[in-house]
């Protein structure tokens, strides 16, 4: 599957190097060809190409968003997605590690009016990108979830698909609006390990009878 990356740093980087090795082929959507943050990543992954962002996002089946969340206004104004899949990794930190909408809506409700042809998915946003480098706990017989949420039911089943390759449990926890509690979660997992002393390698599991 071809998949467009807006944003390879940290997150973006992750998810897309595993996701060419298990055969897909990553296009970075960047306009800017002075960006450090590409260079590095053709460095590391020669395979991944690069476009500008409305090119990239034309010939992608699925687009992945993995920009600072005060970039994606930026990121995302301009773009036509006709329909398609966009998968927001963004979180909208503020001060303090409060959430940057004050709790009023979420920031992929915010992405979802930047993007509104868009279908956008809610995912990879609960973890550090440690656990996207590698998401394997040798020794459990649970894998790590990944809960996700949006208001597109084959938008969710498409970033699921590559949610389980990627080692992951996709869990839908529903609608768009169930990123704002998605937002607090990650929060949690930032005060612990960036601030609590945690370490990062920690996840969250779905356990039902
Ligand atoms: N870090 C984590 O552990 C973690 C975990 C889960 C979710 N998140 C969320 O994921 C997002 C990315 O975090 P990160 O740590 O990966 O950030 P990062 O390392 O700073 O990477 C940001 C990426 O976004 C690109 N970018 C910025 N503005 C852009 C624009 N207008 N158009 C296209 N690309 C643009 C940057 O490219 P340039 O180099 O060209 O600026 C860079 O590739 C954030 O919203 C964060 O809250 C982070």
């Amino acid at each position: 599957m071809k998949i467009a990356f807006i944003g390879v740093g940290n997150v973006g980087f992750a998810l897309a190097n595993n996701l060419q090795k298990k055969g897909h082929q990553i296009v970075v959507a960047n306009n800017n060809p002075a960006s450090e943050s590409v260079k590095k990543a053709l460095d590391k992954n020669p395979a991944f190409t690069v476009k500008k962002v409305q090119e990239a996002v034309d010939e992608a089946e699925i687009v992945f968003l993995a920009t600072p969340y005060q970039a994606n206004q930026a990121a995302l104004q301009g773009n036509r997605f006709n329909g398609k899949t966009l998968v927001d990794c963004t979180n909208p930190v503020g001060p303090g590690i409060s959430h940057g909408l004050k709790s009023e809506k979420s920031g992929s409700e915010v992405v979802q009016e930047l993007a509104p042809d868009a279908k956008v998915v809610k995912a990879f946003t609960i973890y550090g990108f440690e656990n996207f480098i590698d998401s394997s706990f040798p020794g459990y017989n649970v894998k790590p979830a990944m809960l996700i949420a949006g208001n597109f039911e084959e938008a969710k089943t498409q970033a699921s698909v590559l949610i389980e390759e990627l080692g992951f449990f996709a869990k839908d926890t529903g609608a768009l609006s169930q990123a704002l509690h998605l937002e607090h979660l990650t929060l949690l997992w930032v005060k612990m390990a960036r601030m609590g002393g945690h370490h990062p390698n920690f996840v969250w599991a779905y356990l039902e009878k």
